[in-house]
């Protein structure tokens, strides 16, 4: 199916399922390589990561374990600005190689106030896994360890990233049309 309809928009097909897998399996065969002698701890940020975090998870050939979070922001008291809490974090973080499954970094804005919080619990490490990464939108630079795809800086849908609360099931990612 090429093109889609979500709500009021249409969408075209951007990266086929096979695309996709591909490169999830790269990306597993990478961490397998780096993380071949350690016991990672992935952080899956829901809700958007939840295809890309389970597909990637069962690539992995090394001890791993995985905890899924939402992360809340609110306006802080002070002009500082966004405050970020992140929901279900239930998981010793001290010591423990800790890698970021997210779908994708648009602004950076979100991971740039989460990573101090976590840099706090002092892990032996931590990285950032996104499958999509569009620089061109980026506000916030990080430093990304294992990128899937970079791709421009138009609104896509699909493998867990939805529009408006639709389009999370689809197995491809669609691309805004004709943006
Ligand atoms: P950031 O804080 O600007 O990097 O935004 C990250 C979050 O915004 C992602 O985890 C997504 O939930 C959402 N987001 C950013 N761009 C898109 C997009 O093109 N499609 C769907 N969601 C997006």
């Amino acid at each position: 199916m090429g093109r889609i309809k979500l709500h009021d928009k249409e969408f075209d097909i951007y990266l086929s399922e096979e695309t996709i897998q591909q490169k999830v399996r790269d990306l597993a065969a990478a961490i397998n390589k780096d993380y071949a002698d350690k016991h990672p701890l992935f952080i899956a940020i829901l809700n958007g990561s939840f295809m890309f975090a389970a597909d990637l998870f069962k690539h992995l050939t090394i001890p791993a374990e995985i905890s899924f979070i939402k992360l809340a922001s609110y306006k802080g008291m002070k002009s500082s600005g966004q405050v970020i809490t992140a929901i279900g974090l239930d998981v010793e973080l001290h010591g423990r190689d800790v890698i970021i499954v997210e779908d994708i970094v648009d602004t950076g804005k979100t991971l740039h106030n989460f990573l101090p919080k976590l840099q706090h619990h002092q892990p032996a490490s931590l990285r950032i896994a996104s499958l999509l990464n569009k620089p061109e939108a980026t506000q916030f630079p990080l430093d990304i360890a294992y990128t899937g795809f970079v791709i421009p800086d138009k609104f896509v849908v699909g493998y867990g990233l939805d529009y408006d609360g639709l389009g999370r099931n689809l197995k491809e990612i669609y691309q805004l049309a004709g943006a």
